[in-house]
């Protein structure tokens, strides 16, 4: 398949499936790779007859829905979004009345393998606890894909997933095993993970940290972006904070959201 036509196609196709052509654009190869192995699988021969079938059969559209996944994901992804949440978000979560429960809860939506998640409780776990005053963290980790969830759980990782991951962090959060490093079982227990389409669902309480990195603000049209962002909001507790991915915006038409800081995609709910 060459790559205009694979283009034309995305661009008839994605906006059907509520996706933005111009998030897909720079990964379009690997999805296009995979519509070209589709096709083979149900021997049509071209993307017009692929075409021509998702037309004829409804439930087509759900395969071409994930096909069109990105996984990408690694430890510490955009370091100084990390490091801003070490030095000043988390320890004013801590010390703000929002966490009177005492108990500071996380949600990483769209969390793939598991690296943002475990990222936030390594970062917690070594870097933090030992010297805030002590609420109790709380990770809830949803994704869509069964198989990534399953991985996460695992938790068990190539070292190419943690290239960004400080490395006294590394030597303490990991143990290597068959030539993988895993997690140690303390930093394991503060995620709980779940399988979740954010497009139907969220978890059930109130969060202070939201993460939505590399998902819905890159890869959903504006309308379902607007309304994940709304529905971001009503999640997250008064005073906490939605994170997103480094070259993403919140959509214009939202309001109730402040920077943290100007240069990163921190924002706290006001
Ligand atoms: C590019 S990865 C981002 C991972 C991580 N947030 C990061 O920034 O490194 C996007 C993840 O979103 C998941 N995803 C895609 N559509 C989803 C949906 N509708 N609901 C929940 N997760 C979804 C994919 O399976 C994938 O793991």
């Amino acid at each position: 398949m060459d790559d205009t036509s694979c283009v034309a196609f995305l661009q008839w196709a994605l906006p059907r499936l509520h996706l933005s052509w111009r998030g897909f654009r720079r990964v379009r190869r690997q999805v296009c790779r995979r519509i070209d192995r589709r096709i083979a699988a149900l021997q049509l021969h071209s993307l017009a007859s692929y075409a021509a079938y998702l037309e004829q059969k409804q439930e087509e559209w759900a395969v071409l829905d994930r096909l069109c996944r990105i996984t990408i994901s690694r430890f510490y992804r955009d370091r100084d979004v990390f490091d801003y949440l070490g030095k000043v978000v988390l320890p004013a979560l801590v010390h703000s009345s929002l966490v009177g429960e005492k108990i500071i809860r996380v949600w990483s939506a769209g969390c793939a393998s598991g690296e943002e998640p475990y990222t936030v409780a390594i970062l917690w776990h070594y870097s933090l606890r030992p010297s805030l005053p002590c609420p109790r963290l709380e990770i809830t980790a949803t994704d869509i894909d069964p198989v990534l969830i399953d991985r996460a759980r695992e938790a068990c990782y190539p070292a190419s997933s943690l290239r960004d991951l400080p490395p006294p962090l590394t030597v303490q959060a990991f143990e290597r095993k068959n030539g993988l490093h895993c997690l140690r079982a303390t930093v394991r227990n503060y995620v709980r993970f779940a399988l979740m389409d954010i497009r139907e669902q969220v978890p059930e309480e109130a969060v202070h940290l939201l993460f939505c990195r590399n998902l819905a603000f890159t890869y959903f049209d504006a309308p379902l972006r607007q309304h994940i962002c709304r529905t971001f909001r009503d999640k997250i507790a008064l005073g906490g904070a939605l994170i997103i991915g480094k070259h993403e915006t919140i959509p214009p038409e939202i309001t109730g959201f402040a920077p943290w800081e100007g240069r990163l995609p921190i924002y706290r709910k006001i």
